[in-house]
């Protein structure tokens, strides 16, 4: 028995998909691997990604969803392959497979990084509190690292569990929980506080960003193009991560929530109207990142390049440290970790909306008590995270997330609908419902550029790891939060994909 819920109209499906792209990604990620890869030059190669790749992406994953109607492993399962082979009498046997394992590999993935996107919520979320006071005084790096992360010397010292940390995470989890409640009737809702405030309050942060002294400083460090970068291998992988990470392709999510469409809906606008979204967000933050930094740089008396920082110590570290300068510093304190929380709400839930349609698919269980499993069991696997060691594992588990389950998932379902279900027939398909047509490149974009691109980057990565354990760590942390991770997630994969509810063909 499946509960089908739409969205309300379309202002919610491209709204709920904007959300679910834009998020961290855009504020601590993009601004500084522009910077990092010549500025201008990286914004150039990075449009070019995204309409190659990841739009071409983006509207795979609307097709597979709005065509078979269903979430990932739903919907791939549908897509099906034959094998022949001989039995034990040497007789020649054909067998029908599915793809269904790759829909739950992908869900699997995303979940895995909402195990920890819900716990860098919760630091958020502590800091948010914080910063009525601005409880991080003058020490802000010494308030992050020791008073809030309460970080240990190596990955295997956990030194136990830091408690606001974890209620945070527990406010995470119920806020997800209650923004999906009723599936896309209940986001369909939500997505205008947290797509809309975000983007509002962004707004602000450009607007003082700007007006501050040293200001335009920061924004020439941003935006100064190095063309030569262009020649170099490592931007191209840079933009590509970029594209794939910040589209949220390749965990499920855009599938489905392109089921939720009702009849008659048009893919391929909304899918442009949504890629550019996202980077457009990813540029304009960078106006906010970089100004600031610029007056930070300026206050302290040196180049842009020594306070430039990404990640959690740009938001945790740094921004605190700037905010402390700023007439009421409260304020925009908690105007800026709400932002960072209203930016990754969505993200976070979008992946577990799309879990958990993926186990109403499967198992035909009640939509309540399936919110419930899945948040469950993600807030007691974030609790690894809450630990004195725990920003260690989440390093080592947002590196083999991204760098292995993410392009393989790409990889594998562009060759499934490019060769198996055929690229034609996709594009076809999505032209019959869309005012805009794509053209023929698509196909060949489906069929050669998404794969090869993934699996360059797959191959990159496994030398890379191979070469040296990634960020130094033991070898054997490598293996129990990568390989082992990885591993098990397959294993799920098949295993699911097997199951059969009693009496089903
Ligand atoms: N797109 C999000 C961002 O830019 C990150 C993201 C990608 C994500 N996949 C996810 C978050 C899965 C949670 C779950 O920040």
């Amino acid at each position: 028995m499946k509960e089908h819920a739409y969205w309300d109209n379309r202002v919610a499906f491209v709204l709920a998909a904007i959300g679910s792209a834009i998020g961290l990604g855009n504020i601590w990620r993009f601004p500084y691997i522009c910077y990092k890869f010549g500025g201008g030059a990286f914004l150039f190669a990075y449009l070019i990604v995204l309409i190659i790749v990841g739009i071409p992406l983006l509207l795979l994953e609307f097709s597979i969803g709005y065509k078979l109607k269903g979430s990932a492993p739903f919907s791939l399962g549908r897509i099906h392959y034959r094998v022949k082979g001989f039995e034990d009498d040497k007789e020649l046997v054909e067998r029908r497979g599915s793809f269904e394992w790759v829909g739950w590999f992908a869900i699997l993935v995303g979940f895995g990084i909402t195990t920890y996107y819900s716990v860098i919520m919760g630091w958020s979320a502590d800091y948010l509190v914080y910063s009525f006071n601005t409880a991080w005084g003058n020490a802000p790096k010494e308030f992050f690292f020791n008073r809030v992360l309460g970080l240990t010397d190596s990955i295997f010292h956990l030194g136990g569990i830091r408690w606001p940390i974890l209620l945070g995470l527990a406010v995470s989890w119920v806020w997800i929980v209650l923004s999906i409640w009723k599936g896309a009737k209940t986001v369909s809702k939500v997505v205008y506080v947290t797509v809309l405030l975000p983007w509002a309050i962004l707004l602000v942060f450009v607007i003082r960003g700007l007006t501050l002294p040293g200001a335009f400083e920061g924004i020439k460090y941003y935006l100064t193009p190095d063309w030569s970068k262009l020649l170099h291998a490592e931007l191209w992988h840079a933009a590509i991560s970029q594209v794939f990470f910040s589209l949220t392709v390749g965990f499920g999510v855009m599938i489905a929530y392109a089921s939720f469409l009702p009849p008659k809906s048009d893919i391929v606008n909304n899918a442009f109207l949504i890629g550019l979204a996202d980077a457009a967000t990813a540029y304009v933050g960078g106006f906010a990142v970089f100004s600031t930094l610029g007056y930070y740089a300026h206050l302290q008396g040196v180049p842009v390049s020594q306070v430039m920082k990404s990640g959690p110590e740009l938001a945790f570290v740094t921004y605190p440290t700037i905010i402390n300068h700023l007439p009421l510093a409260p304020l925009f304190g908690v105007l800026f970790f709400l932002m960072l929380l209203t930016l990754a709400i969505d993200s976070a839930f979008s992946l577990v909306e799309s879990v958990v349609a993926s186990i109403m698919d499967k198992f035909g269980i009640r939509r309540w008590k399936a919110n419930i499993g899945v948040a469950v069991a993600g807030f007691l696997i974030g609790i690894l995270y809450t630990t004195g060691g725990g920003l260690y594992w989440l390093d080592v588990v947002d590196h083999f997330m991204n760098n292995y389950g993410l392009f393989l998932v790409g990889l594998l379902e562009s060759v499934i609908i490019a060769y198996f279900y055929r690229a034609e027939n996709m594009r076809s398909f999505a032209n019959s419902i869309s005012e805009r047509q794509i053209g023929k490149w698509w196909n060949f974009s489906i069929k050669w550029i998404v794969p090869l691109s993934a699996l360059v980057l797959l191959v990159f990565s496994f030398t890379g790891t191979i070469l040296s354990p990634y960020g130094g760590y033991p070898r054997r942390a490598e293996f129990l939060g990568g390989w082992l991770v990885l591993g098990v997630f397959i294993i799920a994969s098949l295993v699911l994909s097997r199951y059969k509810k009693g009496g089903e063909a």
